[in-house]
């Protein structure tokens, strides 16, 4: 049966514990916080309570993939069979790792409890030595994990946190993975949780973004997922998506800013419109409303998914839908979700003003579109014949 649904989220962030086997000095889960992490463990989600809420809520808002996060979410000792209920109810899984251990044992578990259909996203900040600086970890582990995937044919991605730390290796970094295939996702530095006692020190400037994050954003199409300042054109995404949107924003593909396509729960199950909002901007508990309730009685989330009433140059701008600015580094700057993105460059007058950059995000966001078209083809089947494989698992079928 398929249900009517008034919104469609398509990916649930899910930071499903605190607790971490490493202590990143700038964690924006605070998972490097000895106190926080033993109070948090008090008071998670149970598996029990994540079939409740998230596998059988998810289904009223559309719902089909789970990212996995943390702290590192594989030391949670019902990590697998999470993976594996969440297949069986029909979801795809990403599973997010610093990679350390993540080896050929717990990758070959994670594949075959997702019937084959699980993504391990490794974060690395630098392909090189400066990883160090902020990610508590060598990036040679990372490398190995990424290696063992190919190998094991499991489904690979890459999380670059983007900041002042590394906006000279950026560029080298994308390339090495533009040059191997690896589809990657950006996460601009946050002041949220241990990051907030490095706004100053890693916080990129306006100035950052257009010498040197910008440039090297746009020109890889493996990374077009989802990033700002997004200066595609409207009428190509309208063409290209037929219209596809969740109330006003953009999806089939969701591009630059998630907010309003995707939605993020803390191990407490606290929602909030994006993972690098959690925990500062709460819009409710899933132990006390559904996901479609929260989503629906929130004043947050119903702004959020207008984005007529974006405001600043956003409110004025012609990439407004399909970019929208980052609504997240808008709340840190300004304390507002709305407000306008403090880290685009670009000054429109009135939605008539086209951006240089127009030209080359249509082209390159083509290529991403045909290629993410032609993955999300494989993935939906293959996560169907998963759910068939092991719905009759489940005590009553969803
Ligand atoms: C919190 S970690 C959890 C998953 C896993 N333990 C890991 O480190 O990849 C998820 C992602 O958030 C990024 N991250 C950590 N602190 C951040 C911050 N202050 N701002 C933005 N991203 C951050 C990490 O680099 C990582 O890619
Ligand atoms: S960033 Fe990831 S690896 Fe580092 S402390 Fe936080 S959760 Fe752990
Ligand atoms: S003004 Fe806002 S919506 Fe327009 S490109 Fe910049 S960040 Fe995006």
């Amino acid at each position: 049966m398929t249900l009517a649904v008034k919104y469609t989220f398509k990916t649930l962030f899910f930071e499903a514990t605190r607790e971490c086997n490493f202590a990143c000095p700038m964690c924006m889960a605070s998972s490097n916080n000895k106190e926080l992490v033993a109070e948090s463990l008090k008071r998670q989600l149970n598996t029990e309570e994540i079939e409740e809420y998230v596998f059988k809520g998810g289904k009223e808002i559309a719902l089909d993939t789970i990212t996995w996060s943390g702290g590192e979410f594989i030391l949670r000792p019902d990590a697998t069979e999470l993976v594996h209920r969440a297949t069986a109810y029909g979801y795809s899984s990403i599973v997010t790792t610093n990679g350390a251990y993540m080896d050929r044992e717990k990758l070959l578990e994670l594949k075959k409890a997702s019937g084959n259909t699980v993504v391990i996203a490794v974060g690395i900040n630098s392909i090189d030595e400066k990883n160090v600086e902020t990610r508590d970890i060598d990036c040679d582990v990372a490398l190995q994990v990424l290696e063992l995937c190919e190998e094991l044919e499991v489904r690979r991605n890459v999380v670059v946190t983007v900041g002042k730390h590394n906006l000279e290796s950026l560029g080298s970094t994308l390339q090495w993975l533009e040059d191997r295939n690896i589809p990657f996702n950006r996460s601009p530095f946050t002041p949220r949780g241990s990051g907030t006692a490095f706004r100053e020190e890693l916080g990129f400037t306006v100035d950052d973004m257009e010498r040197y994050i910008h440039p090297e954003l746009r020109k890889h199409p493996l990374g077009y997922i989802s990033y700002t300042p997004f200066f595609l054109s409207p009428e190509v995404h309208e063409r290209y998506s037929k219209g596809s949107k969740n109330v006003t924003v953009p999806q089939s593909p969701s591009i630059g800013c998630w907010c309003g396509t995707w939605l993020a729960m803390n191990a407490e199950g606290d929602v909030a419109p994006c993972a690098i909002m959690l925990d500062d901007v709460n819009c409710g508990n899933v132990r006390d409303k559904s996901l479609h309730e929260i989503i629906d009685s929130s004043e947050t989330f119903q702004r959020i998914l207008d984005r007529n009433q974006l405001q600043g140059k956003c409110g004025r701008c012609r990439y407004k839908f399909t970019c929208g600015g980052c609504r997240a580094l808008a709340y840190y700057a300004h304390g507002d979700v709305m407000a306008e993105d403090p880290n685009c460059f670009f000054e429109p007058e009135d939605e008539t003003t086209v951006c240089e950059h127009e030209e080359e995000t249509n082209r390159m966001f083509k290529r991403f579109a045909f290629m993410q078209r032609a993955a999300d083809k494989v993935i939906s089947l293959e996560r169907d014949r998963a759910r068939r494989q092991f719905a009759h698992e489940l005590d009553d079928e969803s």
